[in-house]
């Protein structure tokens, strides 16, 4: 059995591994990463993140040849759906960036193993028949779907986002559990390729956790599309046969659809990993518990990503990945600094259309902290670009301190919202006030106008409402 021997290895090759590596190659630590899987970038790349961006690009691009042309003055005569080759230009994405990744690790110098990594005791980790010492072991290993009581993934008409991903042919009518982030993205994409799509959420709104008043927008904006939503329905069983799948819901009639999308959250992957070997338990939900340096009790292991808790969310895992290596090389060197993360500035996003995007509190979180604030907001439908762009729907809304005018919270909801949340982000991580926002000049015409009109709004003094 070969044996290896490595200052760090990585666990997993998603956005937290990957990212970790290549910083603690940076940072002069002789690296290693193991994934099971041959793509390196975990679900983010090869069935998350990417793969569904792409799908909801080219399904956009669909809708407005189908939809939303003509309003610009270009007339299409025949539009077709060649579902393939939409599906042939997402693995293409995905291909160039899982290989940018093992170009990454060549280019760092960071080993790459390939298996089902498990920790034994005395802290080594076993790869096929591969044995790897490591001073440092941090675990990566992101999440996997998750499922309710009474439905079974193992139904082949019985789907995860991964699947959803890849559907030969437009489902006639597709149900979605589950109105978060996965169920709203792929039902946004199949909706807008012709299937019906019918949303069953157990709780009374949309996107829970979200900001009430955002989530309500939203809600209204897809309905509109033409996603059916059954708010308060608690699914109890899925049961399928060769006319599709029928879904029982409490104090309901069934609901009746060709497939069905499971979207009621991710679990913690760390099945066959050998915590127990090593004495890590697991928390109620799986989660590994760590400490503000991402050590998780054990002697030099570490966990980052979705495998602890905090949300699922890549660019929350990759700031972690890295935040954690920094600690490890700082530890190594005897020096005092390390990376640490403001888990207020977190933004997240659905990358529907319109976009949702959102950071730091909702006004519900701050009306529960009892924390007194000024609010400004300001619809597209008066900003120059968006109506040049025909495209109106939406607003911002920035929530200051109602004394110190620092921003607490923004929510945008409309086109390029993901990206327009990234400023209202950094400004939030360099504490600023809404006015900081609303007298940094912002230029003309662009979406972002909206972002400093509600900073103006804060104080009651936009400009073009
Ligand atoms: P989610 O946690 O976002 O939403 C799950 C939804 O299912 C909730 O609305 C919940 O109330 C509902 N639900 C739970 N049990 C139910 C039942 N029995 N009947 C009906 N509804 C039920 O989970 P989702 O969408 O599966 O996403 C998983 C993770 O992946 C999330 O943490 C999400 O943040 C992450 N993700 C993030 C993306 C992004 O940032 N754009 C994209 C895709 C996933």
């Amino acid at each position: 059995m070969p044996t290896h021997t490595h200052d760090l290895l990585v666990i997993g090759a998603g956005p937290a591994g990957y990212v970790a590596a290549i910083r603690a190659a940076q940072l002069g630590l002789d690296t290693a990463i193991v994934d099971k899987e041959k793509q390196l970038g975990g679900t983010c790349l090869r069935v998350g993140c990417i793969p569904s961006k792409a799908l909801l690009e080219s399904s956009h691009k669909y809708e407005d040849a189908t939809k939303h042309f003509f309003a610009h003055g270009i007339e299409v005569s025949a539009i077709d759906l060649n579902l393939s080759a939409m599906m042939k230009r997402k693995e293409k994405v995905v291909k160039s960036l899982t290989t940018g990744v093992a170009g990454l690790m060549k280019k760092n110098k960071v080993r790459v193993y390939h298996g089902h990594a498990a920790l034994t005791a005395g802290k080594s980790v076993t790869v096929g028949g591969d044995t790897i010492n490591a001073t440092h072991v941090l675990i990566a290993t992101g999440s996997v779907p998750t499922t309710i009581l009474g439905v079974s993934l193992d139904d082949p008409l019985v789907d995860t986002s991964t699947e959803a991903l890849s559907y030969e042919d437009v489902p006639e009518h597709l149900a979605v559990i589950g109105a978060g982030v996965i169920g709203l993205e792929l039902g946004s994409v199949w909706r807008r390729l012709g299937s019906k799509v019918t949303v069953i959420e157990y709780l009374d709104r949309i996107m829970p956790g979200m900001d009430a008043e955002l989530a309500k927008a939203a809600h209204k904006a897809f309905k509109s599309q033409g996603i059916d939503f059954m708010l308060g329905s608690a699914v109890q069983g899925v049961s399928s046969d060769k006319g599709g799948v029928t879904i029982d819901i409490k104090d309901a009639g069934p609901v009746k659809a060709d497939r069905v999308l499971v979207s009621v959250g991710r679990k913690p992957n760390t099945e066959g990993l050998g915590l127990d070997q090593i004495g890590i338990t697991p928390n109620q939900r799986g989660q590994i518990e760590v400490n503000g340096k991402f050590e998780t009790g054990v002697e030099g292991v570490y966990a980052v990503g979705d495998v602890i808790p905090g949300p699922m969310l890549a660019h929350k895992a990759e700031e972690e990945g890295i935040a954690c290596v920094e600690n490890i090389a700082a530890k190594v060197s005897g020096s005092s600094g390390g990376g640490h993360i403001d888990y207020n500035t977190i933004p997240s996003i659905v990358y529907t259309h319109p976009e949702i995007a959102s950071v730091g509190k909702s006004e519900e979180q701050l009306k529960e902290e009892g924390i007194d604030y000024k609010k400004g907001a300001f619809p597209f439908l008066a900003n120059g670009r968006a109506r040049a762009n025909d495209d109106t729907d939406g607003w911002v809304k920035i929530l200051a301190d109602a004394v110190t005018d620092r921003v607490l919270g923004v929510h945008i909801i409309g086109d390029s919202a993901g990206d327009l949340i990234a400023e209202c982000a950094t400004a939030m991580a360099f504490a600023a006030s809404s006015e900081d926002i609303a007298r940094a000049c912002h230029a003309h015409p662009t979406l972002s106008e909206a972002v400093k009109e509600a900073a103006l709004g804060v104080a009651g003094r936009a400009i073009h409402i």
